[in-house]
């Protein structure tokens, strides 16, 4: 079967946007060490990150940034799945939806759980979320390369699923735009503070939208 692209999949042959990469799979484990925890994954060609934990990542992992204990929690974009299995870690009385539309992305995060024995991701694909899940705290190094209409779409779809107490935490470099994303969340209907700001990296704090705004009619800008 030939890949099938998601929809503004950037013109450079970037193929872990593609539901089902095609290049030759070629397994790498990596070990990760945070303060609070470590694990090892396997990485694979055709998904975000082969080989390392991505800096952006590592920011996000490393700051202590908000994470429900219990209730549904989402890693948006899962890759490999380290957002995951770090929320997993951190809070056992969570469930953790580990979410990715590439297919073999999804594998190696199934996997991955298994070899850290995490019993508490669930690896889906974004139609594979039953309508009335809402989750408490939504992680993401959301893939910005898709091109604004495609992450606007995505964003609102799943920041729209946050409970009214609930925050979600991007990690976005500042030279993809992370200060006209704060922006535009904002203008959506979702106050985005910026809490860090590291190495070309920023962290956005992203509240639900009031009940009632006109969530998603931001302007592109
Ligand atoms: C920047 S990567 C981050 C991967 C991983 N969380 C990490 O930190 O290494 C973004 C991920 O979003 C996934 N993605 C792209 N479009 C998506 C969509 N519409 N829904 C869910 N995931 C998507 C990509 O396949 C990719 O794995």
């Amino acid at each position: 079967m030939s890949a099938k692209p998601i929809p503004h999949v950037p013109p450079d042959g970037e193929s872990h946007y593609f539901e089902d990469p095609t290049v030759r799979s070629d397994p790498v484990v990596v070990d990760v060490t945070l303060p609070d925890t470590a694990f090892t994954m396997e990485t694979d060609t055709g998904v975000f990150s082969r080989g390392h934990l991505d800096a952006g990542t590592t920011f996000l992992l490393r700051s202590e940034v908000p994470l429900a204990s219990r209730g549904d929690v989402l890693d948006l974009g899962a890759g490999s799945g380290a957002i995951a299995l770090a929320m997993a870690r951190r809070s056992p009385g969570a469930t953790v939806w580990a979410l990715d539309v590439n297919r073999r992305a999804r594998e190696l995060c199934r996997r991955n759980a298994a070899r850290n024995h995490l019993d508490n991701i669930r690896v889906a694909a974004p139609a594979d979320v039953p309508d009335d899940v809402r989750f408490t705290t939504i992680w993401s190094n959301p893939p910005i390369r898709i091109g604004k209409p495609a992450l606007h779409t995505l964003l609102l779809t799943w920041l729209g699923r946050l409970t009214d107490d609930g925050t979600a935490t991007l990690v976005v470099q500042k030279h993809l735009g992370a200060d006209s994303l704060q922006r535009w969340l904002d203008s959506a209907g979702h106050h985005t503070d910026r809490i860090a700001s590291k190495s070309g990296f920023r962290l956005l704090a992203v509240m639900p939208a009031p009940i009632g705004s006109t969530t998603g009619s931001a302007p592109d800008d």
